[in-house]
């Protein structure tokens, strides 16, 4: 018999019974049922013949990658365009049709946009979005979800349980980029018990970026890569360090910075493929995707903020005239 183990945190419980079943032998037993027997040295990872790695029991629990190869475009009145309502119902965009999702959804944490969820509400938010970005994703399309955690008492790791959701709605997480803003940049001198060990507290320089792909790793569509060796090679370590963004200066709360951006679409798409948004903000994400010669689609659900992304991309459009006037002269 299977054994949920759950998670709670106020009155939130996570189930996850992939990962957490009822060890049914013990470490003794499953040493005497051991039939080989490994030599220390040179292991098969090595010499990058990870076969033997990935047969392992450990993964048998995770979904298996499916072939599908089907691709949906998106019609011109839905390309490069902003939808003014709730992204939990995405009716506009098909199925199969989105190259990349990047956001960063509302932290629930008492910012001018936000609602006063319960954390079972916010959850439950994120699942909705999430189910419709599945379905616009297409084999082989990624997500890259920036969270950070929040709170202290408790401190809530909204990271672990977006990672767990994702998990079980089928998506195959590849990856968690720690995005570091900056030395010191918390601005918070909120370290509970100043140099005593009464109950000191962590102040966090970091949020994360967790990333999934849809029924299948690679992309079985190729296309143009635009991203340059030296930027490779950064952008595929899996800590980030890139300054903030600052509130003021762009109109918004909490924009995140358009070189986050920039490196999450280099790296996971073609030129020309679509980047969906569906919590836009300001509109970061158009932004870096029209900078990069790709499409955007995005949801926001406030008209002051939508406003705000058209007049951010008017500026980007006349950025990139400036310079091509600037290389015809
Ligand atoms: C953290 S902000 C995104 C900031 C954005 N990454 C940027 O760089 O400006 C989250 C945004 O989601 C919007 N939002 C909240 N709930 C939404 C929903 N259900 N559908 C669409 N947008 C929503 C909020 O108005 C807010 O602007």
């Amino acid at each position: 018999m299977t054994n949920i183990r759950s998670y709670n945190i106020g009155s939130f419980s996570f189930g996850y019974q992939a990962i957490y079943q009822k060890r049914e032998l013990t470490t003794e037993q499953h040493l005497q049922n051991r039939t080989t027997t490994k030599s220390f040295g040179t292991g098969k990872r090595e010499n990058h013949d990870s076969s033997s790695f990935y047969r392992r029991k450990l993964f048998k629990t995770r979904a298996s990658e499916e072939t599908t190869e089907t691709v949906s475009t998106l019609s011109s009145g839905v390309l490069d365009q902003v939808f003014a309502h709730s992204s939990e119902n995405m009716s506009e965009l098909p199925d199969n049709s989105v190259a990349l999702m990047v956001t960063s959804p509302p932290y629930n944490v008492g910012k001018d946009y936000d609602l006063d969820l319960t954390l079972d509400e916010y959850l439950n938010l994120l699942e909705r979005v999430l189910t419709e970005t599945k379905r616009a994703l297409m084999p082989g399309g990624r997500i890259a979800f920036n969270v950070a955690n929040v709170g202290r008492k408790p401190y809530i790791p909204l990271n672990s349980f977006v990672a767990v959701m994702a998990s079980r709605l089928g998506l195959l997480m590849r990856g968690e980029i720690i995005w570091v803003k900056g030395r010191g940049v918390s601005g918070s001198c909120a370290w509970g018990s100043w140099m005593s060990a009464g109950n000191p507290t962590l102040r966090d320089l970091h949020e994360y970026v967790l990333v999934f792909s849809k029924d299948r790793f690679d992309r079985p569509c190729k296309g143009r890569s635009t991203i340059d060796r030296d930027e490779f090679m950064r952008a595929t370590t899996s800590v980030w360090e890139i300054p903030t963004e600052s509130a003021k200066r762009v109109g918004h709360p909490a924009p995140f910075p358009v070189a986050l951006v920039e490196r999450l679409i280099q790296l996971y798409t073609f030129e020309g493929d679509v980047v969906l948004d569906p919590f836009m903000g300001s509109g970061s994400t158009a932004v870096a995707a029209k900078r990069l010669g790709r499409h955007f689609v995005g949801y926001e659900i406030s008209q002051e903020y939508v406003d705000i992304i058209h007049k951010r991309l008017g500026q980007t459009d006349r950025e990139f005239n400036g310079q091509s006037k600037q290389h015809v002269a």
